[in-house]
């Protein structure tokens, strides 16, 4: 059906090429004099194709490099996901995105975002995006962040008694996705029936590789998949938000997360959030807050598994935390103040593998970068992959080296797996406990091997291991 759909849409784009493109290069040529340069593509379908498929061949970086390279400019511009686009990479273009949030850009998602979350679209993506910014502050507070890492201990203890402990061989992937995906079902809505969390994991996954594409609603495009497996969510979300509050008004104890956290907040007018909001809203952050820590993870146990060395330092630290602790005591905020070497191992996987590829913005109005016009509405991309991978940012790119986060660690602006300024990831502090809590429960218990030495890396639009990442599990002797 993909195929299908790809022949259908290049043969309409190729028609609205000929009689489109004349007349939209000589607009973008004849208004603005010092555009970046670049290609626009076919009009509406662009350059999407060829940044799409970089990504899932594994290389998103070679659609940025490969342009930089033939215009021999940090900064070019294109077309992608039927936007005009200019992309930028380094710390220098990064610096301005970010301080320049709301004064000359402001975030911007694309147009399958905001169909896929259908009550965004009543405001807009930038007011819900502001409402969820003022909120979850509270949620992710540090205090209650400290009370989660037992939550998440627990968790993956359980996790590990049932889907790794006495298994000779496992895949990485799936398992990782269930256990944050477990993680942020506890913390964010207080659910633990494994059933009920099974319920939502499928539509999960669909909706994640339908939230990047292009915003074709045609029966059998990711896009489309992904709209039915957001609906399928928000129904069951509701029904959720539905019998909380049956619970609350019977007087039970309400559970501390995030459910509600929303059921109690107000606007600047008093008023309660409505049932589709907060569903979007949790919708969002099962979204942003289970997948690309489940990337992390799974690149960490790659990484773990070809680098022994390094993999035998996080083993000695996390020992050293689970000796100083006694039988069946979980985790607390100290161990994880102790897992340094681990956290700067995390850090050098996420700048090699960065489970968000960049972001975008919107010019606000016309204003001048680089002694290049960017016209008022277009978009402006930065990529976190490319700036990662960057000589001038990183020395020796490709070299892995936690020792780069010892110190002061690297420039600013140079390591932006969350992104940065004002629109910074705000469940950046929660992804780091429950990695962290994942890292320690994992070498304690085991070593392992790949099972596929060259595995093939897909990025759509997170990176992951093309056959999920098999491995061969070896169990450590003495385990408490
Ligand atoms: C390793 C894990 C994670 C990575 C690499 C990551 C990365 C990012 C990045 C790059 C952005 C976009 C920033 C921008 O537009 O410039 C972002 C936004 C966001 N992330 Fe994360 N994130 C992670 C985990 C989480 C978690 C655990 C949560 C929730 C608990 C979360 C919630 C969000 C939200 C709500 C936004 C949108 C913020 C806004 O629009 O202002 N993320 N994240």
């Amino acid at each position: 059906m993909d195929l299908f759909f790809l022949s259908g849409l290049v043969l309409f784009t190729l028609f609205l090429a000929v009689s489109l493109a004349y007349l939209f290069r000589n607009k973008s040529k004849s208004s603005y004099s010092n555009l970046p340069p670049g290609n626009m593509g076919l009009p509406f379908i662009g350059e999407s194709l060829e940044f799409l498929n970089t990504g899932r061949k594994g290389h998103p970086e070679k659609f940025i490099y490969d342009r930089i390279a033939k215009y021999s400019s940090p900064i070019f511009k294109t077309s992608i996901l039927a936007e005009p686009t200019v992309v930028v990479c380094g710390a220098a273009s990064n610096k301005f995105l970010f301080s320049n949030e709301n004064k000359l850009v402001q975030a911007w998602w694309p147009d399958s975002v905001n169909k896929i979350f259908p009550s965004s679209t009543q405001t807009s993506s930038k007011e819900e995006s502001k409402k969820m910014r003022k909120m979850l502050p509270n949620f992710l507070k540090p205090e209650a962040l400290m009370r989660y890492i037992e939550m998440m201990d627990s968790i993956a203890q359980r996790h590990f008694a049932a889907g790794w402990e006495g298994k000779e061989q496992v895949e990485v992937f799936p398992l990782a996705k269930r256990y944050t995906f477990w993680v942020a079902c506890k913390v964010f809505l207080s659910l633990e029936d494994p059933e009920h969390v099974a319920k939502f994991a499928d539509p999960f996954n669909v909706l994640a590789s339908g939230i990047i594409s292009l915003p074709v609603d045609f029966p059998g495009t990711p896009f489309s998949r992904a709209i039915k497996a957001s609906n399928t969510i928000r129904k069951e979300l509701i029904a959720i938000i539905k019998q909380r509050k049956i619970d609350l008004a019977e007087n039970e104890t309400s559970p501390k997360d995030i459910l509600s956290h929303m059921l109690q907040a107000t606007d600047e007018s008093g008023e309660h959030m409505n049932e589709l909001d907060m569903a979007d809203k949790i919708l969002g952050l099962l979204i942003g807050g289970h997948d690309t820590a489940s990337a992390a993870i799974t690149f960490i146990i790659k990484y773990l598994s070809e680098l022994p060395h390094i993999y035998n330092q996080v083993l000695e630290e996390q020992m050293e935390i689970a000796k100083s602790k006694k039988p069946g005591e979980l985790l607390n905020w100290e161990d994880i103040q102790k897992m340094k070497y681990s956290w700067n191992v995390a850090c050098e996987v996420m700048r090699l593998a960065p489970p968000l590829q960049g972001a975008f913005r919107e010019a606000l109005n016309d204003f001048v970068f680089n002694g290049f016009s960017i016209p008022k509405g277009w978009k402006l991309y930065w990529s976190a992959n490319s700036t990662h991978r960057n000589p001038e940012c990183f020395p020796e790119p490709e070299k892995f080296d936690p020792t780069r986060f010892e110190g002061n660690g690297p420039a600013p602006y140079t390591f932006v797996p969350f992104g940065g300024g004002p629109r910074m990831c705000p469940g950046k502090e929660y992804a780091r406990l429950e990695i962290l809590v994942f890292m320690h429960n994992v070498v304690k218990r085991f070593n392992w091997e790949k099972l596929i030495s060259n595995e093939k890396i897909i990025v759509d639009p997170m990176p992951m291991p093309a056959k999920g990442l098999p491995v061969r599990l070896i169990p450590h002797k003495h385990v408490d």
